[in-house]
């Protein structure tokens, strides 16, 4: 013990201390907590000497300097956050025992919103659908909602996404991006045309939301939510903006600073100005899956279709609010680590297997990403009522690194366990078959929803600028190839697109679908069955 009491082991610097105090209460310091009188100097042999490599002050400065870039998220790299709390407003305990949803519940949050395909420092303007991520630390645990913008997705394979996604990176060749050469998109995309239901929202008014208070979130896929009788039903979660929805055109998003998202948000925040969305549920019952599937071909399991909304209508559960910026945006955004695989007692996955295939990128990229102790950071790390302890030990920065507890199911130091919330028999336990290697069908289903879309949603000011948009895009292709097939694909949600691009573009599409073999899908609508 040193003479004031104070004991090695014990941690002198606290991360709110740290994070709050000003630099008037500093003392600057070598990375060792040594004083320093001025961080300009450097130790060298006379004026114009060579400098000596005793000089630690200027080597902890130089050899951090040259570690400060971890790897940005291979998607959703540019992004904004804030921190705020949830409010259970209407309780859910019928149909679920998650804590969060009991009466009156509340818990701190953390929300990073962005763009997708672009690096970090891209524009915050760009067509591009928007991640909508919350991170709810609830008293069971950190729950994180990993959601976007939209309602549906361009796949419904998990396998496809990097394909997908490297179409939206740079040319491996050319180094260029979208902006310059969409070839690589409508290849993609004219090869998969279940993406048509996406495409339809993101090449019309929505694909460019005016910064990220003015737009709702999606689950997209399905979960579930099981009650303390252990039944349970499909769920989908939305979370509709309080400030309503507001969007770019293209013409006015080339006007916009490229942080217009960062500033807009991180100015309301700041000048109390609190976004919020009230947090509401679809659900659905197992049968009336069946029914869905049955009598309307809609897959609950499948992430390009949405509920219809008057036979599964929403139900309002609770509201978030953002009333916090951060700080620091590295410590506190950009480290942050969302997990879809992160749920409570009471919330499950589904079988949707774009869900499944997520709930092991996640994690996987996060142990890549910030390391294998990730968790450990303080925007990251669970706050709940209880000492919580496991047998996950060392490691790279392991700051808590449980103590002298025992690093194995001991008998002789006991840990507590709580017995079993969830039967996992009654909410997993149907599943059975032979193992397939699978890959999607396309089916008339999946041009139903693009063309109410287009036939019931958009007005004509709405369906110029989505052919402008289209055609607009397109102009970057290199190979008319493409355009004939997306044009067909099109064709498909409804006549007048098809026609109405090829006005625009000049090239003639194919009639449909019926003769194209697709290399990314089953074509279930061809005449020919061998496609
Ligand atoms: C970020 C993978 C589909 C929403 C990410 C990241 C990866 C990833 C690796 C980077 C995470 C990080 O570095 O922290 C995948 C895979 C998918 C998929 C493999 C499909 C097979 C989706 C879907 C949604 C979504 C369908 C929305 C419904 C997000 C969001 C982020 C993200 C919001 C950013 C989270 C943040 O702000 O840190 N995804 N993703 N992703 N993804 Fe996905």
């Amino acid at each position: 013990h040193a003479a004031d009491g104070r004991k090695n082991g014990d941690i002198y610097r606290d991360y709110n201390d740290d994070r709050n105090a000003s630099s008037e209460d500093t003392l600057y310091c070598t990375s060792n907590g040594v004083p320093y009188p001025h961080p300009y100097e450097t130790q060298r042999v006379g004026e114009n000497g060579p400098l000596l490599l005793q000089d630690f002050h200027l080597i902890d400065l130089i050899s951090h300097f040259d570690r400060e870039r971890i790897p940005e998220r291979v998607v959703h790299a540019k992004g904004s956050g804030a921190h705020g709390y949830y409010k259970c407003t209407d309780p859910l305990d019928d149909l679920c025992l998650a804590d969060m949803f009991q009466a009156g519940r509340t818990c701190p949050i953390s929300m990073r919103f962005s763009t997708v395909g672009g690096e970090s420092g891209s524009h915050d303007c760009a067509r591009d659908p928007r991640g909508f991520a919350v991170k709810f630390r609830t008293d069971e645990g950190n729950w994180d909602m990993v959601f976007n913008n939209t309602p549906v997705f361009f796949l419904r394979d998990p396998a496809k996404f990097p394909h997908f996604i490297h179409t939206q990176k740079r040319d491996p060749a050319t180094h260029l991006s979208g902006a310059d050469d969409s070839t690589m998109f409508w290849d993609y995309v004219s090869q998969n045309p279940e993406s048509v239901h996406q495409i339809m929202i993101l090449m019309g008014d929505r694909g460019i939301p005016d910064g990220y208070r003015f737009m709702h979130g999606y689950s997209g896929h399905t979960l579930k939510l099981v009650n303390k009788q252990g039944e349970w039903v499909y769920v989908q979660f939305h979370f509709k903006s309080k400030q309503g929805t507001k969007y770019f055109t293209q013409e006015e998003s080339t006007t916009k600073s490229p942080d217009h998202s960062q500033k807009d948000l991180y100015y309301a925040i700041e000048n109390g100005d609190f976004p919020g969305w009230d947090m509401c549920v679809q659900t659905m019952k197992p049968k009336e899956a069946e029914e869905l599937w049955e009598k309307q071909k809609i897959n609950v399991f499948d992430l390009t279709h949405v509920w219809p909304q008057k036979q599964f209508p929403l139900r309002k559960v609770g509201e978030i609010v953002l009333n916090e910026n951060a700080k620091n945006y590295f410590a506190e955004i950009e480290q942050i680590a969302f997990n879809p695989a992160h749920m409570p007692p009471g919330i499950e996955p589904s079988a949707d297997p774009v869900l499944q295939s997520r709930l092991f990128s996640y994690p996987d990229t996060h142990r890549h990403r910030i390391g294998a102790n990730y968790q450990q950071l303080p925007v990251n790390a669970p706050r709940v009522p209880y000492r919580f302890a496991n047998f996950q030990r060392d490691g790279q920065m392991a700051f808590y690194n449980q103590g002298s507890r025992p690093n194995y199911l001991s008998s002789i130091e006991p840990i507590t366990f709580r017995n079993r919330t969830v039967d996992l028999d009654k909410v997993h336990g149907h599943f059975q078959g032979k193992a397939i290697a699978f890959l999607s069908e396309i089916r008339p289903e999946d041009f139903n929803a693009p063309r109410n879309l287009w036939e019931k949603v958009f007005d004509d000011g709405a369906k110029e600028r989505f052919i402008k948009n289209v055609s607009g895009h397109m102009s970057n292709c290199r190979r008319e190839e493409i355009i004939k097939r997306q044009i067909a694909i099109f064709r498909e949600v409804s006549e007048d697109i098809a026609q109405r691009l090829e006005k625009a573009t000049g090239i003639k599409g194919y009639d449909g679908i019926s003769e194209l073999r697709f290399n990314g899908t089953h074509n279930g609508m061809a005449k020919d069955k061998s496609l």
